[in-house]
């Protein structure tokens, strides 16, 4: 049974003081644990702030993005050491916005999942298609690129460390969900891919989460799907009751 995972990413969102903020008010929501993953994913200059008033929570913490090197001449950039020794949980990876803005290529992204899984990351790996894409019929044949490509050389021990955020590029930011069944039938495709490339128990243990106008409107319609095991949330994860409903859900 795969734990569900709600993923807060918080993109360019919050100056320290707010963050902290959020961190309190989700953290005092709860007296148990909610029965899910709750991960928080704050810009870099947050982590540290945020790691201290979540530390001995259920929260979990990911930065947004890190540099694949581990140190050097690098400016500007950060390395997945520095992510952990900040009280980093997870990383994000692959998400459309450095895909396109940022022109990462995926045999970047597939140098970032290893070094956040050296560095003792969990990846959170981003796929998903564009609007041309999917009507011109390419979906499947560019998740099945993406996720060829991304997970280049990872053995199936590092795929157990990995979670899979399938993404519609369309539907990020847009308003526009995928409907729950459109959603499933490429989780499914993402299920049965790594089935055939890392064997059954990869396959079944793996988490995927649905990301792209999720809201708490929205968000059980697509957990009940079969293959739809969380939800990486962009927008609605800005508010924290927002964010609550949605880990309620
Ligand atoms: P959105 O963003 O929920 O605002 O569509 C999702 C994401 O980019 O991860």
């Amino acid at each position: 049974m795969i734990r569900p995972v709600i993923a807060g990413n918080w993109k360019m969102n919050k100056t320290v003081a707010e963050a902290v903020d959020f961190a309190v008010r989700l953290r005092t929501a709860y007296s148990t644990p909610p029965d899910r993953e709750v991960i928080i994913a704050p810009p870099f200059t947050a982590l540290q702030a945020v790691a201290d008033t979540i530390r001995g929570s259920f929260i979990l913490l990911a930065a947004q993005n890190l540099h694949e090197e581990e140190k050097g001449a690098y400016t500007g950039e950060i390395s997945g050491k520095m992510l952990r020794e900040a009280g980093c949980n997870c990383v994000i990876i692959g998400h459309s916005e450095r895909r396109t803005l940022f022109t990462e290529s995926d045999d970047r992204i597939n140098r970032k999942l290893r070094a956040a899984l050296t560095a003792g990351l969990r990846p959170i790996f981003c796929i998903g298609e564009s609007l041309r894409q999917r009507e011109e019929g390419e979906t499947e044949a560019v998740i099945e690129h993406q996720l060829k490509e991304g997970l280049n050389n990872l053995t199936a021990n590092d795929i157990e460390s990995c979670v899979v955020a399938y993404e519609p590029v369309w539907a990020i930011g847009t308003g526009k969900t995928a409907s729950p069944e459109q959603a499933e039938k490429v989780h499914r495709f993402i299920r049965e891919w790594i089935v055939r490339r890392y064997g059954p128990k990869n396959g079944a243990e793996l988490a995927i989460l649905y990301g792209g106008s999720v809201t708490p409107k929205n968000i059980a319609e697509l957990m009940a799907q079969p293959d739809i095991n969380g939800a990486l949330v962009g927008g609605a994860s800005l508010d924290v009751d927002s964010f609550i409903q949605l880990v309620g859900c």
